[in-house]
C-alpha cells in the first residue's frame, strides 16, 4: 500500500523520463554518510551515490556548515557583481584542472546543472571557432536541455527531436560490444579513430567547431575507452582545429580516481563541463571550464551566455567547501584505491552468473552489464526498454536488501561515495550477489 506521501507525490509531481502511472518509490527523508533513510526509517546503502553525484556521502559536516553560513550571510548576488566564494571556487577549479600542470590554468563559467553547461559549451565553441557544426557520440548522455539533448546519443534524445541544428554523431569505442568488430583494445582504438576520420571527412572538418565526449561513458553503462582513444581523439581534433570538449559531469571530482577523467587519462581538452560532484550534489551547480588560452578571447569580446543563477552564492559556497573536503580528505586518491577493491569484489559475480556479461569500470565508477547468456551476449533487456520489468526486479531485490542503486537498460551502476567504508561496500556487493540470484531465478 502506498503511504500518504507516496500517493501525494504520484498525484502532484511529474517524475523524469518515465510513464507516470503507477509510480511508487521510497520516500527519502534523511541521509548520513553512505546511507539514505526512508520515511519508515529503513536504511539503504547508496551504491549509486544518488545519480553518481554524492561523492562525499550525505551530510558532510563542512559542506552543510558552509551552506548554513552562506544562507545566513548572503542568499543571492547577481552574477555580474563579484563574489569572494565564486572567485575562490573558480581558483580551486583552475588548480585541480588538467591545465594546471602546464601553468596555463582556466576560467570557469558557472551554470546550475550539467545540461546547461553543455549548452553553453556548445555555443561558446561556435563563437570561438566561427564554425557551426558539432559532433558527439552515440550511446552518450549530455543532458536534457536545448542543445544538450541533441548532443545526447541515446533514446532520451528522441523525445526532443528534431532538435538543435548542426549536430552529427559517430560511434565511439565499446570494447564489450565493439561497433568495429575489433578483437583487441588496440584495434578498437584504431578503428574508432578511423571511423571518426571518415565521419569528419563527410561533414567537412573545417566546419566542425567541437567534438563532445564523456571522458568515460556514464549513464549508458560505464564504458571505459580503450587505451589511447582519448589521446588519439585529442590529436585528431588538434589536426583540424576542432575544440575537444570533455563532459566530466559524471566523471568529475574523483569518480575516476583523479580530480577529473582528463587527468586520469592524461588528455588535455579545450573545455570541460561539470556538475554533480562539485557540491556533492547538495546544491545545484554546474559549469564550464575554459582553458586560459581560449578564455582570454572574451577579454575583448562579450561572453555569449548568462544565467540568473550563474555562480549563485549558495551553490559556490557549497562547491568551495566540497572541493576543499575532497582535497583535505585525499578523496581523489581514494577513488583510485577503490578501483582494485571494486574490480576484485565484483569479478566473482561475472564468474558465478551466466546473466552477468561484463563487469567494468575505473576508479569508484563501475557497472554490471546483464545478458541473456554469456555466450550470445544478447542484452537481458532490449535497447530502450526493460522488457516486462526485468531490471526493475533487480533494483527491487536490492532495496529489499537495503541497497539503492540505479541503471539504464541492461546495466546496473556500482559507484559508492568516495569515502564509503570498505566493509559497507562489501555488504552491498553481497546484497547485489543475492539480488542477481533472485533475478536469475525469475527468468
Ligand atoms: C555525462 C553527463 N552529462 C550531462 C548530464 C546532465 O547533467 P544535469 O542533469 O545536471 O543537467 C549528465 C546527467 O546525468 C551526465 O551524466
Amino acid at each position: 500500500m502506498p503511504s500518504p506521501t507516496q500517493e501525494k507525490h504520484a498525484k502532484f509531481v511529474l517524475s523524469p523520463w518515465l510513464p507516470q502511472g503507477g509510480l511508487v518509490a521510497p520516500v527519502i527523508t534523511r541521509g548520513e554518510g553512505s546511507f539514505i533513510y526512508d520515511e519508515d526509517g529503513k536504511k539503504y546503502f547508496d551504491l549509486g551515490s544518488g545519480l553518481i553525484a554524492v561523492n562525499l556521502g550525505h551530510g558532510h559536516p563542512k559542506v552543510v556548515k558552509a551552506i548554513q553560513d552562506q544562507a545566513a550571510e548572503l542568499g543571492y548576488a547577481a552574477p555580474s557583481l563579484f563574489n569572494a566564494k565564486r572567485a575562490a571556487l573558480a581558483e580551486e577549479l583552475s588548480e585541480i584542472s588538467p591545465w594546471a600542470k602546464s601553468g596555463e590554468g582556466c576560467r570557469t563559467f558557472f551554470t546550475t546543472a550539467g545540461a546547461e553547461a553543455n549548452d553553453d559549451a556548445l555555443r561558446i565553441a561556435q563563437h570561438l571557432t566561427g564554425r557551426r557544426k558539432v559532433l558527439s557520440a552515440y550511446r552518450s548522455f549530455h543532458g536534457s536541455t536545448g542543445s544538450a539533448i541533441t548532443l545526447t546519443g541515446e533514446d532520451r534524445r528522441w523525445g526532443g527531436e528534431p532538435g538543435f541544428p548542426g549536430i552529427s554523431r559517430f560511434f565511439a569505442p565499446y570494447p564489450y560490444r565493439s561497433p568495429f568488430y575489433a578483437e583487441t583494445p588496440q584495434q578498437e582504438t584504431e578503428r574508432a579513430i578511423e571511423h571518426l576520420e571518415r565521419v569528419l571527412m563527410h561533414e567537412d572538418p573545417k566546419r566542425v567547431a567541437a567534438i563532445f565526449v564523456e571522458t568515460v561513458v556514464g549513464s549508458n553503462g560505464v564504458i571505459v575507452y580503450p587505451d589511447g582513444y582519448l589521446k588519439a581523439l585529442r590529436a585528431l581534433t588538434e589536426k583540424h582545429g576542432i575544440l575537444l570538449v570533455l563532459d566530466e559531469v559524471m566523471t568529475g571530482f574523483g569518480r575516476t580516481g583523479a580530480a577529473f577523467g582528463a587527468i586520469r587519462f592524461d588528455v588535455v581538452p579545450d573545455m570541460m563541463t561539470f556538475a554533480k560532484g562539485v557540491t556533492s550534489a547538495y546544491v545545484p551547480l554546474g559549469g564550464l571550464m575554459v582553458r586560459e588560452s581560449l578564455a582570454k578571447t572574451f577579454d575583448t569580446r562579450a561572453l555569449p551566455s548568462g544565467h540568473t543563477y550563474s555562480g549563485h552564492p549558495m551553490a559556490v559556497a557549497a562547491g568551495l567547501a566540497a572541493v576543499r573536503a575532497y582535497k583535505e580528505e585525499n578523496l581523489f586518491a581514494r577513488g583510485k584505491e577503490l578501483e582494485s577493491f571494486l574490480a576484485e569484489s565484483l569479478a566473482p559475480l561475472a564468474k558465478k552468473y551466466d546473466i552477468v556479461g561484463d563487469v567494468r569500470g575505473v576508479g569508484a565508477f563501475f557497472a554490471v552489464e546483464f545478458v541473456k547468456s554469456k555466450a550470445g551476449k544478447e542484452p537481458l533487456v532490449p535497447w530502450h526498454g526493460d522488457g516486462p520489468g526485468v531490471m526493475k526486479t533487480l533494483y527491487a531485490e536490492l532495496r529489499k536488501r537495503e541497497v539503492y542503486t540505479f541503471g539504464k537498460f541492461n546495466c546496473c551502476m556500482v559507484a559508492p561515495p568516495l569515502n564509503a567504508k570498505k566493509e559497507d561496500i562489501t555488504k552491498a556487493i553481497g546484497a547485489l550477489d543475492e539480488s542477481i540470484a533472485a533475478l536469475a531465478a525469475t527468468l
